[in-house]
């Protein structure tokens, strides 16, 4: 949603990052606003990932500053999550052998103010702040719709449930602004409709969005504002109509223009879906290829 005086929350400004001879983000300027979804897309080894990390602390740019909200930020991963900066991964991390309550609960220590001690005696101060933890954790845990398997060991969750609780741990360190590394990788159409609807709802609780995604459906219903990585640069900015459209993205990215007919194509998928799943009884633990994601 754009209101009339945007407010940035996220300022990037002349990023780049070098690996190498390899030039793989190229003097990015980039801003997400208040209340804003952002899209960000482009072909595999455009940059994308590189760029979030870049943005998270995760690596320090060879060029160029991040602030959010007004104040240049660190490069530091835990200093960027204090900030109010969240994110998933393009790979899931989890902590497999925790509950899924557990790996809620991981991400809030940041947000927490009892220390080592305090948490290793079980002080009182401890256990209160144990509790109002926990029922936050719970809350979250209901708004993406897994209450139910709080006492579930995280592993043995279905795929795009996975994705979900790691949203659900990202918005537990109560961001102004998180950063989804494709999302729907994965997902059969219902879950992503599903996951459609649920990065709405964040946005709705007044944190801003800024997502990866190579599903464009997905990418161009939501973002209030897309742009386009190619190569390391960005090559167009602007409205999903805009982007759709833009002769140098069709020829970079998406070959064809984008038609947003769902119907029997997508019914098919999820017939397909949904029988691959009977058939192997789960799903695949990764997406895509890559280090560092
Ligand atoms: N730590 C690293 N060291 C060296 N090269 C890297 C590193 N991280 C990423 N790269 C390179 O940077 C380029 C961009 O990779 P990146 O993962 O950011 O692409 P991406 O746009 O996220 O692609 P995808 O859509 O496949 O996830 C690639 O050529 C990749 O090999
Ligand atoms: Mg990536």
């Amino acid at each position: 949603m754009t209101t009339s005086t945007p407010t940035p929350v996220l300022e990037a400004r002349n990023v780049t990052m070098r690996f190498g001879g390899l030039t793989a983000v190229r003097s990015v300027d980039f801003t997400v606003n208040a209340g804003e979804i952002v899209g960000l897309i482009g072909p595999n080894g455009a940059g994308k990932t590189t760029f979030f990390n870049c943005l998270t602390g995760l690596y320090v740019p060879t060029e160029g500053t991040v602030s959010y909200k007004g104040t240049v930020l660190p490069p530091k991963p835990h200093l960027v999550t204090q900030a109010g900066i969240a994110r998933t991964f393009q790979n899931i991390r989890l902590f497999a052998n925790m509950t899924v309550l557990e790996n809620v609960l991981v991400g809030r220590h940041t947000r927490t103010k009892e220390g080592l001690w305090s948490a290793l005696l079980r002080g009182p101060g401890f256990k209160k702040a144990e509790k109002a933890s926990e029922e936050r954790a719970m809350e979250l845990l209901e708004f993406i719709g897994l209450a139910h398997k709080r006492d579930h060991l995280s592993r043995n969750l279905p795929y795009g449930e996975q994705r979900k609780l790691e949203i659900a741990r990202a918005l537990a360190s109560e961001p102004g602004l998180i950063l989804l590394d494709e999302p729907t990788a994965g997902m059969n159409p219902q879950e992503t409709r599903a996951t459609e609807e649920l990065v709405f709802a964040i946005r709705d609780k007044g944190v801003a969005v800024l997502l990866i995604e190579h599903d464009m459906r997905f990418v161009f219903n939501l973002s209030d504002r897309v742009a386009v990585l190619v190569q390391g640069e960005k090559l167009v900015e602007g409205t999903s109509e805009v982007v759709q459209a833009d002769e140098r993205v069709i020829a970079a990215y998406l070959g064809e223009p984008f038609e947003g007919a769902p119907g029997e194509a997508e019914a098919a998928e999820v017939e397909a879906a949904e029988a691959a799943a009977d058939a192997t009884g789960t799903t695949s633990t990764t997406s895509t290829k890559g280090e560092g994601q």
